[in-house]
């Protein structure tokens, strides 16, 4: 248990040890949840409706328990909106919001969500090329025509934001655009003003940082610093179900009701209970404790970035502009390489979020604590030894550094008709498909954007090295799907 939990376990009170922080009371969900898996338990219920497993594991086993439908689990398939409902303006509460949607699709639901939310096919809307692929496709869905803006560069090569100028700029020079969608949650109050003085919305991918806002030592979230819509993976900072993720808005420059179109279009008309509960739940837990939980997680990044910073040859990311939380280690220096380093780490039960040839990137949360934390610190050092090399060049993922050449809107080249070609006579050609290194999942080439040889060099680097490449047809990359010459 926390030490948030167990300072404020009720004195003579048993702790509920399925509910050991007490969150329910402030957690309608949550507390459904609680109640319908208790009445399954004890052998309460013989459900006539989805799910096909009926609560009952003799079948398939272990692997559906917990799992509870919101429409006819948490409540009844007619009343479930309503403390879905609650529980939704409660996050909006939380985070400063006049609208909130729960999503059990991740942050890429909510991407395209947003996407689907503002203006309409064939208009422009300002883009960071650091987007995430689910963003892009949101462009694809939409029919928006990105004009990329490109973010800054920390010294390290990996990208910063996009610096408010640039955006300002692309308004001006795109007048007719209808929103700015950023990738970069921290910092981006200018962003807001910047977009606000064009009379548009600015939207931000905040799938990373759900945590932000909740501690003065962190950056304020994106809402708070004037950002129009937001989505956050509730999955990813916070402790919630895999798949739980929150869309937030401030109405004004957006519709409410467009939002709920855009929100129901693509999200499943049967969510998962289990997922809703669960931010819910973590709503709950980040309105009471976020403060304290997230002083513990600043200290804990503290002490880690300064073990890792002294082991030589190492950088960890540090300084102006970067999210205090980020635990980004740089190992050119060291000779190790970040597939061997990770392979280790995987090894020891500790896999990364990230890892490619110079990088290493754990994700740390508010459900870390001080020994997790030792642990896996003391581990990668230990395999960052064993691993060590002659310092070379860092060499940044392609995700960061080929310059688009757009050709073709998304949508137009998605839908158009496309041939598959050996990956040399590729080069010069436009391709159909996105293709991206995973992680980061930023694609180097998205559809209607020009196959350059640049392109083609980098992702090849990137696959020799033992990088996944992501999304496209041949993820082998000797082909690829262009759109069909002569068209
Ligand atoms: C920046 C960014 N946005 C969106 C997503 C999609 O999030 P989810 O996995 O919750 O769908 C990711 C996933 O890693 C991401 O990195």
């Amino acid at each position: 248990m926390t030490q948030a939990g167990s300072r404020r376990a009720a004195p003579m009170e048993m702790a509920d040890p399925r509910d050991p922080l007490g969150l329910r009371s402030d957690a309608p969900l949550l507390d459904a949840w609680l109640r319908f898996t208790a009445q399954a338990e004890a052998g309460l219920l013989n459900p006539m409706a989805v799910p096909g497993h009926k609560q009952r594991q003799e079948l398939t086993g272990a692997v559906t328990g917990g799992d509870v439908p919101l429409y006819g689990g948490l409540d009844s398939i007619k009343h479930a909106d309503v403390p879905l409902g609650d529980a939704e303006d409660r996050a909006a509460r939380l985070w400063g919001a006049d609208w909130c949607r729960f999503s059990v699709a991740g942050s890429t639901h909510g991407n395209q969500a947003l996407a689907l939310a503002v203006g309409s096919p064939g208009q422009e809307v300002i883009v960071t090329r650091c987007l995430h692929r689910s963003l892009l496709l949101g462009l694809v869905l939409a029919g928006l025509r990105p004009v990329w803006v490109l973010p800054e560069r920390h010294l390290s090569g990996l990208p910063a934001g996009v610096a408010v100028g640039t955006v300002r700029d692309a308004l001006a020079s795109h007048p007719e655009a209808c929103a700015v969608f950023l990738g970069d949650p921290s910092y981006v109050a200018g962003h807001a003003q910047a977009a606000h003085e064009a009379g548009v919305p600015l939207i931000v991918d905040a799938a990373w940082a759900a945590h932000l806002g909740f501690h003065p030592g962190l950056p304020p979230h994106a809402i708070a610093a004037g950002a129009d819509g937001m989505v956050t993976s509730a999955h990813k900072a916070l402790p919630a179900y895999t798949q739980g993720a929150l869309v937030l808005a401030r109405t004004g420059l957006l519709d409410p009701a467009r939002l709920d179109r855009a929100f129901e279009a693509t999200h499943t008309t049967s969510p998962a209970g289990t997922i809703a509960a669960s931010i819910d739940a973590a709503r709950a837990l980040l309105a009471r404790d976020g403060t304290e939980l997230c002083a513990r997680l600043l200290r804990l990044t503290a002490a880690a970035r300064q073990r890792l910073a002294a082991v030589p040859g190492a950088t960890v990311l540090d300084g102006p502009g970067v999210e205090p939380t980020k635990l980004v280690v740089l190992l050119a220096g060291t000779g190790a390489y970040g597939h061997a380093v990770e392979a280790d780490l995987i090894a020891a039960g500790m896999p990364v979020e990230m890892a490619d040839r110079d990088t290493i990137i754990p994700i740390l949360t508010i459900a870390d604590d001080e020994t997790a934390v030792g642990r896996f610190t003391e581990v990668l050092v230990a395999a960052i030894e064993r691993h060590r090399g002659a310092p070379r060049r860092p060499v940044p993922s392609p995700a960061w550094t080929v310059t688009p050449q757009m050709a073709l809107p998304p949508r137009e080249a998605f839908f158009a008709p496309n041939e598959t070609v050996g990956a040399d006579a590729a080069v010069g050609r436009v391709s159909a498909e996105l293709v991206a290194p995973y992680p980061p999942g930023v694609p180097v080439l998205a559809p209607g954007e020009i196959i350059t040889a640049e392109a083609l060099a980098a992702l090849r680097a990137a696959h020799a090295e033992g990088g996944r490449i992501a999304y496209a047809a041949d993820p082998t990359l000797a082909t690829f799907q262009v759109i069909t010459a002569g068209r």
